[in-house]
């Protein structure tokens, strides 16, 4: 990762889109797609491991996509219980922590038990950070911190975007340096709203499945050459 001081690449965000599409280009049925999908994700976080990335966001199920046809939702759900068995022991082995972004409560049986288990097993590891967004909306993790602020009975005053990050899922975390979409589309689609607010973003057409290390060092280089001025000007130091 890049470590020049004044860009800081800490925290990369992706959303991953296109599994469908590859499939269909293939003439193969959805569930492919997503099945190269998921061996993208392994790709990925291997490359962001040794890279020394410290935090990486994947959205992997937002609370929109439970409009999808059940069967495949249920594909979807699979592939994660499936992942996380599979992937735990390199989890471990890489010294990754698992921590989810979204509402648990809501997962099927099977994925919510084995993503409880992989947390709880890596919660000491401390390389890098992974974090799966499951059953996740960024309009309602900022209406819950909200909630809870009230809650707490926390006085308006007190109410500070510094006070509301405490309450978000992403808690203690850096905000995302980068975001990357793949697919072509170019839009946030609820993703980590508040979190984003000064982040960078990069659009690539290649479809997520077709994500490849190489796609993750385009990306970086492309970041490497912005500016971030967080609403200053460049001369503000
Ligand atoms: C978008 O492609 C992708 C998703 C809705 C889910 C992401 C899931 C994976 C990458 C696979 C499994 C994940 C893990 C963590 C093991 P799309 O279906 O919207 O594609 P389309 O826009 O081309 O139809």
């Amino acid at each position: 990762m890049p470590t020049d001081a004044s860009l800081p690449l800490r925290h990369i965000a992706v959303i991953m889109d296109g599994n469908g599409r590859w499939a269909e280009k293939r003439g193969l049925p959805r569930s492919e797609g997503h099945r190269a999908g998921a061996e993208a994700v392994r790709g990925l976080i291997a490359e962001c491991r040794k890279l020394g990335l410290e935090y990486l966001t994947l959205y992997a199920f937002s609370r929109e996509n439970w409009g999808r046809p059940m069967e495949e939702v249920r594909l979807l759900f699979d592939l994660l219980a499936r992942f996380l068995g599979s992937e735990l022991a390199e989890l471990q082995r890489q010294d990754i922590r698992l921590q989810a972004l979204g509402d648990l409560g809501g997962l099927p049986f099977a994925s919510r038990t084995a993503l409880t288990h992989s947390i709880a097993k890596t919660k000491n590891n401390a390389s890098m950070v992974l974090n799966l967004a499951l059953n996740y909306s960024g309009r309602h993790e900022i209406a819950s911190a909200c909630r809870r602020l009230m809650a707490e009975g926390l006085s308006p005053e007190e109410v500070t975007p510094e006070k509301l990050s405490e309450y978000l899922f992403t808690a203690g975390q850096p905000d995302p340096d980068l975001v990357i979409r793949t697919s072509g589309e170019q839009r946030i689609s609820n993703f980590l709203l508040f979190q984003c607010a000064y982040s960078e973003f990069y659009f690539t057409d290649t479809l997520w499945p077709d994500f490849t290390p190489e796609e993750l060092h385009l990306a970086m280089a492309d970041y490497t050459g912005r500016s971030r001025r967080f609403g200053k000007t460049g001369d503000c130091s």
